[in-house]
């Protein structure tokens, strides 16, 4: 992430959960040629198992032609960023942004101090991923990346990467109007952070994707996403990694009921998530061409 934030692209982080998806995002990064970082959830360890899918993860770093990340995506405590640092992650987030200023200081420079003894990279978010269409300039900076507290922050707890909040939220439904992020606190930030910058919540819910969901009966009206050129400022303005979680899922949900629909008979697993997994494919190449990070590798 260091060199793409020199460099003026970005690394597209992508949550995975199963064998479909990791397979997918180990694809795109082959033909693509482009570095990629696989990110687990708390709650994927819960739902396939630690051994399973860290298996899957370090199994794909063995056979992948390209540099892949194995990164815990919002850690929640302590206690299980140091699990995963201990699992053989390469890469951990520590996501203490519900804490107040202090305490999120405290806690992400403790795992600072136990990541970095293992070589393991460390990522913290400051500021609130929530919704901030249709609020007041006050609530906006209550909510949003504090640029003076960043320098600060980063200083402080010596990570290695800085999530932080210039207007997106997760899911499929980011915004009511046009999207827009606050690019000139962005800047600011960059301007005082040297450090690579993360934007979480980033995915752009296409219409294409959308309209084939839609159109073998998924119910996702107004569902919008973060406009692709609002991606591309970020990246200018210093943001190096990108995560996508909502768009593979969207792409995965059109897959599945595309062949439920259109193959009434069909009851092999592999004929009904193959295409999910290719559609994923496509998604994360696309991602990859938009982010700059095609032929990085
Ligand atoms: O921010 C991360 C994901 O989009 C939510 O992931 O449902 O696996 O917790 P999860
Ligand atoms: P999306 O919901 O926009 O894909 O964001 C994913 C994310 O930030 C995972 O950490
Ligand atoms: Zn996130």
């Amino acid at each position: 992430m260091v060199p793409a934030r020199k460099n003026g692209y970005a690394i597209g982080a992508f949550n995975v959960q199963n064998m479909e998806s990791v397979k997918a995002i180990v694809e795109a990064a082959t033909e693509e040629k482009s570095p990629a970082i696989l990110q687990i959830t708390p709650s994927v360890i819960k739902y396939a198992g630690m051994g399973y899918i860290t298996g899957l993860v370090k199994n794909a770093g063995k056979e992948a032609p390209v540099p892949l990340t194995m990164h815990l995506d919002h850690g929640e405590d302590y206690e299980t960023a140091i699990k995963c640092v201990d699992a053989g992650f390469t890469s951990v987030m520590i996501d203490g942004s519900f804490l107040n200023y202090e305490e999120n200081v405290a806690v992400t420079k403790k795992v600072v101090d136990y990541a970095h003894e293992k070589g393991v990279s460390v990522e913290a978010e400051l500021g609130k991923l929530a919704g901030v269409e249709e609020r007041s300039v006050e609530e906006k900076d209550a909510i949003l990346t504090d640029p003076n507290n960043a320098i600060d922050f980063v200083e402080r707890t010596g990570i290695d990467t800085l999530a932080v909040a210039i207007g997106t939220s997760h899911g499929a439904y980011k915004f009511k109007a046009a999207s827009k992020l606050d690019i000139d606190r962005l800047k600011i930030i960059s301007q005082k952070v040297s450090i690579p910058l993360v934007l979480h919540g980033a995915s752009s819910v296409p219409a294409w994707i959308l309209e084939k969901a839609t159109k073998y009966g998924a119910t996702l009206g107004g569902a919008k996403g973060v406009a692709e050129d609002q991606l591309q400022l970020a990246i200018k303005s210093g943001i190096a990694k990108i995560n996508i979680d909502t768009d593979l899922r969207l792409a995965f949900v059109g897959a599945v009921r595309e062949v439920l629909t259109t193959s009434t008979k069909e009851f092999d697993p592999r004929k009904i998530l193959g295409p999910a997994k290719d559609a994923m494919k496509e998604v994360a190449k696309g991602k990859m061409r938009l982010f700059g990070s095609s032929g990085k590798a």
